[in-house]
């Protein structure tokens, strides 16, 4: 029932009316009002006339939309730091039986040592890969690990080299190409490893979903340079479908996310992290196709001369 109907029926039959509306001001915005109409009798019990508050809701309205926006992301968060706890969890079972599987093919090892020469060498490949995989277990275990950053002189490119040669297989395997084009002259920068191999990883694997979208993209490119003396730039141009003008706003909002399993958190996070290095993070769109997202970070105090 309309709500102008329903308060003809209840004071038709001599009740007060208590209840909410929503209008539009001339210029289209909502508001919205509390209204209470209360009829007044004289003495006989007749009503003569009615009297009537309106009282502009609209705040009130506001907070409880936003306690509940707040609520959701709160579940969000604890979700994702559920997950967190779940792939640390994950990553400690599986690099017990690697440590065995380790173990067991260097036992073989030296039982055939100097023999069986092809035996010798599949040992050697499932030593290689175990401790691959290991060092991958390790490494994200310590991406999970909440840690305080730890400012330490990085040298950017050896960074950026460590950290891809972490998802390599993952590039290839999705039949992707990393160019590098790293700026071998630069001054280092005061980071914490960790955080800044984070960030790296997040603006990499975005790269590699945008293009999953496009199978005739296949160019990924990380450059380095110097902008000026006190700065250094770090730049992961990929060669996807591009960013949405109606996303560009949105990127770095916490949770904000276009993918259908999307947290929508790398981004939020990796800004924060280069913004308490001292630098910033921000996205354009490439001229041609695809997007670069790029960052800045300030050069080690003790290097810029
Ligand atoms: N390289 C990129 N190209 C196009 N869009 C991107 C790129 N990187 C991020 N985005 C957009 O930004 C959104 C947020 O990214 P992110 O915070 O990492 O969360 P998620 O990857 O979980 O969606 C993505 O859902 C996507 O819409
Ligand atoms: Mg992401």
């Amino acid at each position: 029932m309309r709500v102008i109907e329903e308060i003809q029926k209840t004071l038709r039959q001599g009740r007060s009316f208590h209840g909410e509306m929503l209008n539009f001001k001339k210029n289209g915005e909502k508001f919205w009002s509390l209204l209470r109409i209360a009829p007044v009798r004289d003495a006989k019990g007749v009503i003569t006339h009615y009297v009537g508050i309106k009282t502009d809701s609209t705040l009130m309205r506001q907070r409880d939309l936003e306690i509940e926006e707040q609520r959701e992301e709160l579940l969000h968060v604890t979700r994702v730091g559920k997950l967190a706890e779940f792939v640390s969890s994950l990553a400690h079972e599986i690099s017990q039986p690697l440590t065995a599987i380790l173990a067991y093919a260097q036992a073989a090892q030296r039982l055939f040592a100097g023999r069986e020469p092809q035996l010798q060498e599949i040992l050697q490949y499932i030593v290689n890969d175990d401790q691959r995989a290991s060092e991958v277990i390790r490494r994200l275990r310590a991406l999970l690990k909440k840690s305080r950053p730890t400012l330490e002189a990085l040298d950017i490119n050896a960074l950026i080299n460590d950290t891809v040669s972490l998802i390599m297989t993952h590039i290839t395997v999705r039949n992707k190409v990393i160019k590098f084009d790293l700026d071998s002259d630069l001054p280092s920068i005061q980071g914490d490893r960790i955080q800044l191999q984070q960030v790296l990883l997040n603006l990499i694997s975005n790269s590699l979903e945008a293009m999953d979208e496009r199978s005739d993209s296949r160019e990924l490119s990380v450059r380095t340079f110097q902008k000026d003396k006190e700065t250094i730039m770090v730049e992961v141009m990929d060669s996807g479908g591009g960013i949405l003008a109606e996303n560009m706003d949105k990127l770095f909002v916490h949770f904000f996310t276009s993918k259908a399993d999307g947290l929508g958190m790398g981004l939020s996070i990796s800004r924060s992290i280069i913004e308490a290095h001292g630098g910033r993070l921000e996205a354009r769109n490439n001229p041609d196709n695809g997007a670069t997202f790029y960052f800045s970070l300030p050069v080690d105090k003790k290097d810029a001369s």
